[in-house]
């Protein structure tokens, strides 16, 4: 008789054995220790102070700087928000503030640098960890190739009012040239305009693509400042944490100063006329506006990824995330209102179609103040610096933290010697957004990374309500107000925001995400340290 293969015997515990690795979580204690104990320890230098000062400088970017106008305005795939983007913006702030409340409760419990990915390790376990570590790239890595980009822009707008011009092939990425230079071709063959009479975007497109060296016949264009920003930034990193939150107190400083500078002479401007009508394009507006304003909030959670170079993290750490939160919104609520009651909805509309980069100083602008249109941009210069400084602060640590559990290579959790700091990490991450920041385009960018982040909180909230049930008794600086009912809300208005981003968002948000399982079950889930 032929012998019966006894599927189940095999398959049962082939499974058992694949779930276990998948879901293995890594003890709470341990994490801690393993912070204490290993030899790649980072510099305990940070206070709460330094903490709201980081988060200001990675909250507060081309978030209000630059997204707000296309927020208000629309554009090709989404309805405007007019001024009732004061709504859109206190509706995100209340998300944002479910999901603070959340990471406080995490960064408390969990003072180890990572971020969300340290603590889904610890409540999901490897997979879910895995793929929040992949998803976050999204927020830290893309969100700062859309920040530098945006710097570039101010930067080089800023240069040109100077009076010095750098070459438009030098200064610009693939898509926006080629896209612009096949429109501004179009009306040149049909009479209307030549290469010198060209509206300002179509014409640096224009010459980008007809000036730009050719490469075996291919037009170089890269943008340049946008590559150079991130590269120097890089260097900070490396040198040191506290040099680098002093350069960042300093660039706080400046924003605040713009911002008030901005909010108090733009306020004797103000026509109540212009904020009517309200909503002009209802609900769809202010829930859209909602989504893309989102990234000017994308920042608090970066402060739980310095946990562990902060002196008292179980203390500093919510004080650190709520406080800087607070004041943000407050700032973006009162930015907002001015920018809406001094430029009427139907003249944004219009010019936001050719100026999407500055509505601030466009707005100054409009009310013919263009001295102070300047030192807004520099404003706008700084704030993104800062931002950028975080965010690629944020991404090297969760590389680090990936590099020590083994999901990534471990040369990723190297510490330098003199300077204390993930140097290869940090290296590692500015080499790739400064390569894809030279040729990419901003505006898929900015919808990746908020969908990315949403993605990370909505997860974040889950996991404190799971860490009680699992993790009752262990030590909280900091608990949730009004568990589970707070943290679930956090989740469910994430999940409303996401839903008001783009179709072709989402379908990069699962490509995105199914690489990340590739990765995973080709490389990682072999080195993972706890499954070892
Ligand atoms: N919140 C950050 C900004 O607005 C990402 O630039």
């Amino acid at each position: 008789m032929m012998p019966v293969t006894n599927y189940y015997d095999i398959l049962v515990p082939m499974i058992r054995n694949l779930s276990k690795k998948l879901f293995k979580l890594k003890d709470l204690g341990l994490i801690l220790a393993e912070s204490e104990n290993s030899g790649q320890k980072l510099k305990k230098v940070l206070g709460p102070f330094d903490l709201i000062l980081l988060g200001i400088g990675v909250i507060i970017g081309a978030g209000i700087f630059a997204t707000v106008g296309t927020a208000a305005a629309g554009d090709a795939l989404r309805p405007g928000a007019g001024p009732a983007l004061i709504l859109s913006f206190a509706i995100t702030a209340v998300a944002c503030c479910f999901a603070a409340l959340c990471y406080a409760e995490f960064a408390s419990l969990v003072p180890i640098s990572g971020s969300a990915y340290t603590y889904s390790y610890a409540t999901f376990g490897e997979l879910v960890a895995w793929i929040i570590g992949w998803d976050l790239i999204l927020e830290y890595c893309v969100g700062s190739i859309a920040v530098s980009i945006s710097w570039a822009s101010y930067f080089t707008g800023l240069l040109h009012s100077f009076g010095v011009n750098l070459p438009d092939w030098l200064t610009i990425d693939y898509r926006s040239a080629f896209h612009g230079y096949e429109k501004a071709n179009q009306l040149i063959q049909l009479g209307m305009g030549h290469g010198m009479t060209l509206d300002p975007g179509l014409k640096k497109a224009f010459w980008a693509v007809h000036d730009a060296p050719r490469l075996f016949g291919i037009p170089f264009i890269c943008n340049l400042p946008a590559s150079l920003i991130v590269l120097f930034l890089t260097v900070l990193l490396v040198r040191g944490i506290k040099e680098s939150s002093r350069f960042n107190m300093a660039i706080v400083t400046i924003k605040l100063l713009v911002l008030g500078f901005f909010i108090a002479i733009g306020a004797f401007y103000v026509k109540p006329e212009n904020w009517i009508p309200f909503a002009p394009n209802g609900f769809a507006g202010i829930k859209a506006g909602a989504a893309i304003v989102f990234f000017a909030y994308i920042g608090f959670d970066c402060i739980s990824t310095a946990a562990e170079e902060t002196r008292n993290p179980k203390r500093d750490m919510p004080i650190g995330i709520i406080g800087s939160l607070l004041i943000c919104t407050v700032i973006y609520i009162l930015v907002t209102a001015v920018f809406t009651g001094i430029i009427p909805f139907s003249t944004l509309t219009q010019s936001m179609s050719t100026e999407k980069a500055a509505p601030l100083t466009l707005a100054l602008r409009h009310i013919h103040l263009g001295w102070a249109s300047i030192i807004v941009a520099f404003g706008s210069i700084a704030a993104q610096i800062a931002v950028l400084l975080v965010l690629q602060m944020g991404q090297s640590r969760i590389f680090f933290s990936m590099g020590r559990d083994g999901l990534l290579p471990s040369i990723f959790s190297r510490v330098h010697k003199t300077f204390k700091t993930p140097h290869v990490a940090t290296i590692f991450t500015g080499s790739i957004i400064a390569l894809v920041a030279a040729f990419t385009n901003i505006d898929e960018m900015i919808d990746l990374t908020n969908i990315g982040t949403l993605f990370a909180f909505v997860l974040v909230c889950c996991g404190v309500i799971i860490l009680r049930v699992k993790e009752p008794h262990h030590h909280r600086a900091f608990q949730v107000p009004f568990s589970p009912v707070t943290p679930l809300l956090g989740a469910a208005s994430c999940i409303f925001l996401m839903t008001g981003l783009p179709g072709i968002t989402w379908l990069r948000f699962v490509v995105w995400l199914i690489i990340g399982l590739f990765v995973y079950f080709l490389y990682s889930i072999k080195h993972s340290k706890i499954n070892r």
